[in-house]
């Protein structure tokens, strides 16, 4: 007689999705874009910034932000020098550029209001998939399934039973959206907990599975924890890169009240081949401008 695989039954409680909402109730960090009457600007400046930068260097740069530039028209009138300068070292300061970009458009086609509709704001500089139902989630109050990285990394193990997400898909949204609440506030603030729950709980390397509220369904977990079977990540290095390198670059012109010599830009960076290739790639950007006598700033 063959013996019967042993499958781990079916979980019988209340929903994975229903289970992650009450968790992130004790659980939330309290982030100044989450709280009560942040409104859809507010969060479009917050989804911008949080993109490739962490919480905590966010925080002070997103309130100097908003003080500044209450509505979306007011960062549209900034010079793109000083919407560099405002920037920081928050990092991928392309990002400053196509959210003033996205301002000018939302001042121009929507009366100063940031729309709630995705398709509308997918059409706006520099808006993506992510932004787009961020901004329509947690500014607009609407069921919209988020995906970031944490989402697909909880969704691969939950739901898939992966220790890692593969390359981003289409179907990634329908995998969050099946998971979410049926009542809409619920299914807002589900969005919001899946990504907690990858930030917190479900993290890259080693999760804390001990304190995961939804280890008793996790399929990764049921198929005893397999390991990541795909590529490596790639870890991002910084040291030596030309990000680094233009950064230093940017260091100096925004410390500079007027514009200034190539000589001036060389105790930025010793190699003057990537020095060089860098001032290039910003002035590319439109990061950097040159004046007519050869001088580099800021863009006015
Ligand atoms: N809350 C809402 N969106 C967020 C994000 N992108 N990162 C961290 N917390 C958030």
């Amino acid at each position: 007689m063959t013996s019967l695989p042993i499958r781990p039954a079916p979980h019988t409680g209340p929903a994975a999705g229903e289970v992650i909402v009450d968790w992130f109730a004790g659980a939330a960090r309290d982030l100044p874009w989450r709280r009560p009457g942040v409104d859809a600007w507010a969060v479009l400046v917050s989804e911008v910034m949080l993109q490739q930068t962490p919480v905590a260097r966010v925080e002070p740069v997103w309130r100097e932000w908003l003080a500044r530039w209450p509505r979306p028209s007011a960062l549209a009138a900034a010079s793109p020098a000083d919407v560099i300068r405002a920037w920081g070292k928050l990092g991928y300061p392309r990002r400053a550029l196509r959210l003033r970009e996205a301002a000018a458009a939302i001042a121009e086609r929507h009366g100063d209001v940031v729309p709630s509709a995705v398709p509308e704001l997918e059409a706006l500089p520099g808006i993506g998939t992510y932004t787009a139902r961020a901004v329509a989630c947690f500014g607009h109050g609407q069921r919209q399934p988020v995906v970031d990285t944490n989402v697909r990394r909880v969704v691969a193990r939950l739901v898939h039973g992966r220790a890692e997400a593969g390359t981003a898909r289409a179907a990634d949204l329908d995998d969050v959206a099946v998971l979410a609440p049926v009542d809409e506030q619920r299914a807002v603030r589900f969005s919001v907990a899946i990504m907690e729950l990858g930030a917190l709980v479900c993290v890259a390397g080693t999760p804390r599975c001990g304190t995961c509220p939804v280890r008793d369904r996790c399929a990764w977990r049921l198929a005893g924890s397999p390991a990541h079977d795909g590529p490596a990540r790639r870890v991002q290095k910084f040291a030596g890169t030309d990000r680094q390198v233009r950064g230093r670059l940017l260091d100096v012109l925004r410390a500079a009240p007027e514009p200034v010599d190539a000589a001036a830009l060389e105790p930025a960076w010793d190699d003057a081949v990537q020095r060089s290739r860098c001032l290039d790639s910003l002035l590319a950007d439109g990061l950097v401008e040159q004046t007519e006598d050869g001088l580099f700033r800021l863009p006015a």
